[in-house]
């Protein structure tokens, strides 16, 4: 962790813990003051190759908030439109002494490359369909803001899992703590080989099924832009795997909805789920920064 976080599946319990037992403390009902001299002298680069708007904001405003220097550069504001390759603008970044580097890549593993190639610490903000390990962290934080444990919680992970970096963070991140995890969707979505990524993890394809007593319900957009094709159309889908009113009662009396976003409203998720008192979407964006910021002190910290 010291020299950097590259995924939640090499993290052990007691790290993780740490991690979301410090993020409590940056909770904004925890602490007077919004800014602290934590990392003051510190400079922090935030490199997106992918659209970002919650973790590139988080990142910088977390950053900021320890009174560290933090600059974003998106691929398309770089040299990288010119044809610089990925080794070289890190090789020039990396020139200019930044204490860390926050990075998202479309192509799964980036980020563990770089960090062989580079002495800066490298910070995961999602590679690919890999890992986005500071997502699960802000997501465990929500759910605990709101259950005593993780420990046999019902998790249901619905939506284009396949493709999804989050679901697989999540599934490393609970599996860990003891939490059943069901992954739902479509077949071509749901490969049945994901249910041996980790213990604790099955598979269906019904959306009731997933729900049925479920603690927490997380959903999940579908990634068109790492399809070919799309197999659905969105009414469809929305049809057979978007969460309505309707199939909230089939859950604990207690459940919490959750989704990483961007949300497609009427396609995974209705509206009024979406706005709904079980909903907690802006609560994991809140805990965003809190989770940003207790990493960003570990690894520069130490
Ligand atoms: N959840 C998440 O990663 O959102 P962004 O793509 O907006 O950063």
């Amino acid at each position: 962790m010291p020299g950097g976080l590259l995924g939640i599946e090499g993290l052990d319990r007691t790290e993780i813990e740490s991690i979301l037992d410090r993020a409590k403390s940056f909770q904004p009902q925890q602490t007077a003051s919004r800014k602290s001299d934590i990392l003051r002298g510190r400079m922090i680069v935030n490199l997106f190759f992918e659209a970002s708007t919650r973790t590139r904001t988080s990142f910088e405003i977390a950053a900021k908030r320890l009174g560290a220097d933090a600059i974003s550069i998106s691929a398309s504001g770089s040299s990288v439109s010119k044809g610089e390759s990925l080794v070289d603008t890190l090789n020039t970044l990396g020139a200019m002494r930044p204490d860390a580097i926050v990075m998202r890549h479309a192509a799964s593993g980036a980020p563990h490359f770089l960090a062989r190639h580079l002495p800066t610490p490298i910070i995961n903000a999602g590679d690919g369909t890999h890992e986005h390990p500071t997502q699960a962290l802000l997501d465990a934080r929500t759910i605990l803001d709101r259950r005593p444990s993780l420990e046999g919680l019902r998790v249901a992970i619905i939506g284009d899992i396949a493709h999804s970096r989050v679901a697989r963070s999540n599934l490393f991140l609970m599996s860990k703590f003891g939490a059943q995890i069901v992954l739902c969707g479509p077949a071509s979505l749901v490969p049945a080989e994901l249910a041996q990524l980790a213990p604790g993890v099955t598979i269906t394809h019904l959306i009731e099924e997933a729900i049925r007593g479920a603690d927490v319900i997380m959903m999940l957009r579908v990634q068109l832009e790492r399809q070919h094709e799309a197999a659905f159309s969105a009414n469809e889908y929305f049809q057979f795997y978007g969460l309505r009113l309707e199939h909230i009662g089939r859950a604990k009396p207690d459940v919490i909805v959750m989704h990483p976003g961007p949300i497609n409203r009427g396609r995974e998720i209705s509206s009024e789920v979406a706005d709904s008192q079980r909903s907690v979407i802006l609560n994991q964006v809140e805990n965003g920064v809190a989770v940003r910021m207790a990493v960003l002190e570990r690894i520069l910290n130490n």
